[in-house]
């Protein structure tokens, strides 16, 4: 597939790193597309990193506007294990 080729050949510098917050969002490094239902990417130009939204209280969907502080989120700090 020719997506697969492409990520295989990406340096390392290219990796894109997601990392779980404390009790908030995901926050997303790298170059990234994100597209809605409709696949209409946003605009992210000029983002380096963009947070998403894991608690569902943002106004701002899928980006995280600091609800998760307003609605005290609670989240386990690692990943859960699969059943
Ligand atoms: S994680 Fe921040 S508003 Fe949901």
């Amino acid at each position: 597939m020719l997506w697969l080729s492409l990520i295989e050949e990406k340096p390392m510098s290219d990796s894109v790193i997601i990392t779980v917050r404390p009790n908030g969002p995901l926050l997303v490094e790298g170059a990234i597309v994100l597209s809605d239902l409709d696949g209409k990417p946003w605009d992210l130009t000029g983002k380096p990193a963009v947070a998403l939204c894991r608690c569902g209280a943002s106004e701002n969907r899928p980006f995280c506007d600091g609800a998760h502080k307003k609605i005290d989120f609670k989240a386990a700090d690692s990943p859960t294990t699969p059943k």
